[in-house]
């Protein structure tokens, strides 16, 4: 089972990268054997979605084709997004644009909102209502907010890391597993030739 983390700050060295790769980890102990795919947005630097796409030249040939791949072939998704002028980022918003090929379609996905402060409820409202219409990507009913993520450090979080924290994205990181197993059969009958956009 294949499962993709994407980090969606545009900061390199962001704390979302912390956080994916801890996700990545914790992924891992709980199936050793999953294939996991890990994207940051800030390091591939994606121009915003724009009619050139489909000529495939430049980034839209190999870079996004590779992409693209990656993500059709994983059964799952993980969307680690911080909260930037109390919207969900234009890196988050951009990467629902460009996989207009079913990547996402009828597959379930975890949101994990990051803030340094108090922040983080308004990207998973925002992509809640926004990033499903055309991709059908399905966000499953648990999310993850990690407030005062620079103090976030499995094993040493800081005093404002709550201590359930940890055990809440266990028992999350497990139904995405689930989700992802479970919701395999459902594609067979999926008509994207006819019904591709939702209403
Ligand atoms: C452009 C910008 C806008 C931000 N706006 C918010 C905000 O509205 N709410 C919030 O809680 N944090 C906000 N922050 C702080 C981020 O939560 C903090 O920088 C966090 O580490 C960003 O995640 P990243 O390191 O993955 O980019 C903002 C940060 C940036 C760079």
């Amino acid at each position: 089972m294949k499962i993709s983390i994407i980090s969606a700050s545009h900061r390199t060295k962001s704390q979302s990268k912390k956080i994916s790769n801890v996700l990545n980890n914790n992924l891992l102990s709980l199936q050793s054997d999953l294939d996991i795919y890990e994207i940051d947005l800030a390091d591939t630097s994606l121009p915003l979605w724009s009619s050139d796409k489909k000529k495939g030249e430049g980034v839209w040939g190999d870079t996004w084709n590779s992409i693209s791949d990656n993500l059709s072939k994983s059964d799952g998704f993980i969307l680690v997004v911080p909260e930037y002028g109390g919207m969900a980022t234009p890196a988050a918003k951009n990467i629902f644009l460009l996989c207009g090929s079913g990547e996402f379609a009828h597959k379930p996905g975890l949101i994990v909102s990051v803030s340094s402060g108090n922040g983080g409820a308004n990207p998973i409202s925002e992509l809640r209502m926004s990033s499903y219409k055309n991709t059908h990507i399905m966000w499953i009913p648990e999310n993850i907010i990690i407030r005062n993520v620079e103090e976030f450090n499995p094993g040493a979080h800081g005093n404002n890391i709550p201590e359930w924290l940890d055990n809440r994205i266990d028992y999350v990181l497990k139904l995405l597993l689930a989700y992802a197993s479970n919701m395999k059969p459902l594609r067979e009958i999926i008509n994207r030739k006819d019904f591709g956009n939702g209403m």
